[in-house]
């Protein structure tokens, strides 16, 4: 196999963009990274690294920045918590403490400026090398009951090239994702053949209603199409951008897109955050049964 034969190189990294600066969650994000604010029993972030991991992704690279210690700290052992934890004999506390320090290898890689997606992408060139990998955004949490990642990866497999995740969204709301011009893919009645991508059209001026949630597989060419992408969308370096060059060049690409279907949480701002908070506390085990209970009585009453 030649290295440039990469779709059939199996996907085991994925990065994970994280340097933002969190100022839609101010003052909460005033000292503590956007990543690490808990839906419900646990951080935005450890989601995100729990679903790479359970498609196989046990190297995960975080591109951070300023202020992002606690990152760190939290894929990382504490040891003397968990001594204290052993002595008390609190085996199950102890076990959540170890959880997030054993699901992956964590590596971080800092971007120094703030230039865009595309940008952070490309600081992860030298560690991915010439290999596909995956980009997962901590803002869109996917539900591990609805695996959207290995159905990338198949598709990936099957057709080569790039992969994205797809959902339709409503013609008021596509003004706030990338959105995708497809043709449809005898790959199967969930894939898609992209052949343009727009990053945040003006509304009305969308060439459809399906949006690229934050999930994305993409082929090591990227980097180099990358580098060349001009500013785009509020001057940043966009991933859209870099992507559209791969679909609509039949020198490139191809790229796909996989429709997702099932349950996506965004926590992309206060409004959704707390949507997504209600939503995964009533799904929780533990915790779903008398939170949902007390919601129903409290709606009641509104
Ligand atoms: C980013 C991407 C956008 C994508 C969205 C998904 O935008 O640039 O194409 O649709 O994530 O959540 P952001 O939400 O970071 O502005």
């Amino acid at each position: 196999m030649s290295l440039r034969d990469t779709h059939v190189q199996p996907v085991v990294k994925a990065v994970v963009p994280a340097a933002g600066l969190g100022t839609r969650f101010l003052p909460a994000t005033k000292a503590t990274p956007k990543e690490m604010l808990p839906v419900v029993d646990k951080p935005a972030i450890q989601y995100v690294v729990e679903e790479a991991a359970s498609a196989g992704l046990t190297d995960v690279l975080m591109i951070t920045g300023r202020n992002k210690r606690a990152l760190e700290d939290h894929f990382d052992r504490a040891h003397e918590l968990e001594s204290l934890l052993q002595e008390k004999g609190d085996t199950a506390k102890l076990e959540l403490v170890r959880k997030s320090s054993c699901l992956a290898t964590v590596h971080y890689a800092r971007q120094q400026n703030p230039k865009g997606l595309g940008h952070a992408v490309l600081c992860a060139e030298a560690h991915v090398g010439d290999q596909p990998f995956a980009v997962l955004l901590g803002d869109d949490l996917i539900d591990p009951r609805d695996p959207l990642l290995a159905r990338m990866i198949e598709i990936r497999q099957q057709l080569g090239g790039s992969v994205v995740a797809l959902m339709p969204v409503p013609d008021d709301r596509i003004h706030l994702y990338g959105a995708a011009a497809v043709q449809p893919s005898p790959a199967g009645d969930d894939v898609r053949r992209l052949t343009a991508l727009v990053e945040k059209p003006a509304p009305g001026s969308a060439p459809s209603n399906l949006a690229v949630i934050g999930r994305y597989l993409l082929d090591p060419e990227i980097f180099a199409v990358l580098r060349e992408t001009p500013p785009g969308r509020g001057g940043e370096i966009q991933l859209t951008d870099a992507l559209h060059t791969l679909a609509s060049h039949d020198s490139h690409g191809p790229v796909h897109g996989v429709v997702f279907e099932g349950r996506r949480y965004d926590t992309g701002d206060r409004g959704d955050y707390l949507r997504a908070q209600v939503q995964l506390a009533v799904e929780h085990p533990e915790l779903g049964p008398a939170f949902s209970n007390w919601l129903r009585t409290y709606a009641t009453a509104l």
